[in-house]
């Protein structure tokens, strides 16, 4: 740790800011295809409920990190984000993706709760663990939403998917703790 004001050390922080531009990027992946599943696959009810559940909670997980490095001094930056053009063969390739890069983070998260460790700065290490036990809440879901697309719409056929959007719901475990 440095002697100067700021709290964690400088690679520590940036290490947890570039968490935090993370989340932003997983905000705009996730409403790029939440546009896809109503607008061209007409996942209605999938939009509706896990758009404010997921996509807009992943901002806000974002502003926890900057509001622990307030805590402890540190100003926050905000790293740049990607657009939001990818293109997806089907809501399976989209929420495939979307556990790929959920999965990423969850790797970051414990790189740098090693980094926390070995720096020992402990206050880091106890927010970055709370932390981590709140995103594989978001882990959790999107395997089950994996798993559950791939019963329901083994073949991409549009009933399918609309049976799936009826029944998703029994996959989310965010909000449950
Ligand atoms: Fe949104």
């Amino acid at each position: 740790m440095e002697s100067g004001k700021e709290r964690v050390s400088k690679e520590l922080s940036e290490r947890m800011l570039n968490l935090l531009g993370f989340c932003f990027y997983l905000n705009r992946i996730y409403d790029r295809g939440l546009s896809l599943c109503e607008v061209r696959w007409k996942l209605i009810n999938f939009e509706k409920i896990t758009h404010p559940l997921i996509a807009h909670a992943l901002p806000l997980l974002g502003d926890k990190i900057s509001s622990y490095l307030s805590k402890r001094n540190v100003e926050s930056f905000y790293p740049d984000t990607t657009g939001g053009l990818k293109e997806y063969s089907s809501p399976l390739d989209f929420f495939n993706f979307v556990l790929e890069e959920f999965n990423r983070f969850e790797d970051e998260i414990e790189n740098t709760i090693d980094s926390a460790v070995s720096e020992k700065d402990r206050a880091s290490e106890g927010f970055l663990q709370s932390f981590l036990l709140t995103w594989i809440e978001y882990v959790a879901t999107m395997n089950n939403i994996v798993d559950l697309a791939i019963q329901f719409a083994p073949n991409n056929e549009s009933l399918s998917w609309q049976l799936f959007d009826d029944k998703f719901e029994k996959g989310i475990t965010v909000g449950d703790n």
